[in-house]
């Protein structure tokens, strides 16, 4: 069964994030291993920047909190999702927290700059905005996740929805679809 970790950065509880969530837990059941990680109930830190993880070859980080606990399942998993709001048209700042943390996976002796154990690894991103401009949150969404690339991850596809109150039968079409690529 394939390894999904799936990422959910907002503090919505009832909101959309939290919704889609649920619906692609619930078709995951018995397709895949999941791991949830709900950033709004976790303590990720910002990096330090200190590059106490440059001195070792295999991905690592001094800060004692749960993005340092998650770090071997970040590596070892076959397939990341993150599910998020648009805050003031970036990545909600614990997300942007957990981005800057992916930093423990830059290897600055390797040609590709990476000390990912693995590297063929997919990532989604499926984002919720207020209102938009959605091609502009979806360019910003995709800059971000390229930056995943240094975790390994290298195949990656992002969404955003430009409506807030996201109707029952869209979140269903979204569900549907990012299982069926995560699982491909
Ligand atoms: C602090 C904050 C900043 C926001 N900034 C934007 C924004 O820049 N553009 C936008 O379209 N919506 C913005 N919104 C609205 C959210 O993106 C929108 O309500 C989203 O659907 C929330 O997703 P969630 O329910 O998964 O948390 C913002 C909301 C908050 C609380």
């Amino acid at each position: 069964m394939k390894k999904i970790l799936i990422v959910n950065g907002s503090k919505r509880m009832k909101g959309n994030s939290y919704a889609l969530e649920n619906r692609i837990a619930e078709q995951l059941k018995g397709k895949a291993d999941v791991t949830l990680f709900e950033i709004g109930k976790k303590d990720v830190r910002a990096c330090l920047a200190c590059d106490a993880c440059k001195r070792q070859h295999t991905p690592n980080c001094i800060q004692n909190d749960d993005f340092t606990s998650l770090i071997p399942e970040i590596d070892s998993c076959d397939a990341m999702l993150i599910l998020a709001p648009v805050h003031w048209d970036q990545f909600p700042a614990q997300l942007k927290a957990f981005l800057d943390r992916t930093y423990s996976f830059m290897d600055f002796t390797q040609p590709d700059f990476s000390m990912a154990g693995r590297k063929d690894k997919k990532l989604a991103g499926y984002f919720f905005a207020g209102f938009g401009p959605v091609n502009v949150y979806t360019q910003m969404v995709e800059t971000n996740l390229k930056s995943f690339a240094t975790a390994g991850f290298r195949d990656y596809k992002a969404h955003v929805a430009g409506d807030a109150n996201v109707p029952e039968s869209i979140m269903e079409k979204a569900a549907d679809e990012i299982v069926e690529w995560l699982l491909n």
